[in-house]
């Protein structure tokens, strides 16, 4: 399973709530491990904790043969018997060995030798993920249907590293806070702390218009090459939905404060705050705004933790969030780095 190094003692413990478990392996940024709790995958899935979000079952360990070592590590994939193998592809999660092949490289030799199998690859969409992690002379092998795996448990942040990201690594944050809650939408949304304009840009490009705040500028020349008209609005005058009219992002130049004027907060359909302050000074702000939002908007909002007391944190936001909104749902996404993502309702 993949993890955040930062909330490592927090994922220890959510784990271990849902069963007892060794570490077999342990990288940077994943672990392997082992446990002997019935199906503990399924449940840290079902039960949806904030820190675990990607969880491949093992379902064999093989060693690798060092003078047949990519015939070795096919043979322990192709050994991992599917229920039908349809579509296939294969994903090497890491490869933590110094023989000189890539996940990349050991993907492409398996992907030729599949097709030379007569088996039916499938890169794009497959229907069928069989999946691995090299270590040393391991490996570790699974397999899964796409469909299940993308539900539970496939690992987003391979998915969308491969995906193109307009404005940076923060918009990763808001596609995957949008999948991983399930939301969709559409109307105005207010985007707070938004530049260089990761976040907007998505949500103008799914639905939204989108008035974005924010002293510091945001990416004009990459926003219009993407196609998308934005506008920059002085804090102090005019009023934002009329300035809405003639483009899809509307950028108040100012901080959260200087823009509640210019906003009629009754017509937001979506909050969403990525500021980088301080959590509880954060959750305020969010308090200024929804004062006038309608009962049911929702809303998106980033935690910054300093220390790694995570749980003091999102305890703290929350009792102060609770004033007006509901928490819905709280996940460490895996483009979150020292943060966490929460999911509001107000109230
Ligand atoms: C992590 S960045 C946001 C990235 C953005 N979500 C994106 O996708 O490009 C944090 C932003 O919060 C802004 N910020 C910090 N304090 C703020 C305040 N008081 N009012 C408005 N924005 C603020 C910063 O200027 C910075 O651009």
């Amino acid at each position: 399973m993949f993890v955040t190094p930062f909330f490592e003692r927090s994922v220890n413990d959510e784990i271990r709530r849902a069963a007892p478990f060794k570490v077999v392996k342990k990288s940077v940024n994943y672990m392997i491990i082992e446990s002997k709790g019935k199906n503990l995958a399924q449940k840290l899935c079902k039960d949806k904790g904030v820190f675990v979000y990607s969880i491949f079952p093992i379902l064999a360990r093989r060693k690798v043969d060092k003078r047949r070592y990519v015939d070795s590590i096919y043979k322990a994939l192709m050994d991992v018997k599917p229920k039908k193998w349809a579509d296939i592809k294969i994903e090497i999660l890491d490869v933590n060995s110094k023989q000189g092949f890539s996940a990349k490289d050991l993907e492409v030799k398996f992907g030729e030798r599949m097709e030379g199998d007569g088996l039916s690859i499938n890169i794009l969409r497959p229907q069928t993920l069989l999946y691995s992690v090299i270590w040393d002379m391991e490996c570790f092998v699974g397999i899964g249907d796409m469909k299940q795996l993308e539900k539970g448990f496939l690992d987003p942040f391979r998915h969308y590293a491969r995906a193109n990201a307009g404005i940076g690594r923060a918009e990763l944050k808001i596609r995957e806070a949008f999948d991983d809650f399930g939301l969709h939408g559409r109307g105005i949304a207010l985007d707070l702390g938004a530049a260089p304009g990761g976040w907007s840009v998505f949500l103008a490009q799914n639905g939204y218009k989108v008035i974005a705040v924010d002293n510091g500028d945001l990416a004009y020349g990459k926003i219009k090459r993407l196609e998308l008209r934005c506008r920059i609005m002085d804090g102090k005058k005019g009023d934002a939905e009329s300035g809405l009219k003639r483009c899809d992002i509307l950028h108040i130049r100012s901080g959260f404060d200087g823009a509640l004027r210019s906003i009629d907060l009754k017509k937001v359909d979506l909050l969403v705050n990525d500021m980088n302050i301080r959590h509880n000074l954060s959750a305020e702000a969010m308090l200024k705004f929804s004062k006038k939002m309608r009962k049911g908007v929702p809303a998106l909002m980033t935690v910054k933790c300093v220390r790694r007391s995570v749980d003091r944190y999102l305890a703290q936001t929350k009792k102060i969030l609770s004033k007006d909104f509901e928490v819905v749902g709280v996940r460490v996404l895996p483009h979150n780095r020292q943060e966490a993502t929460m999911l509001l309702l107000r109230k």
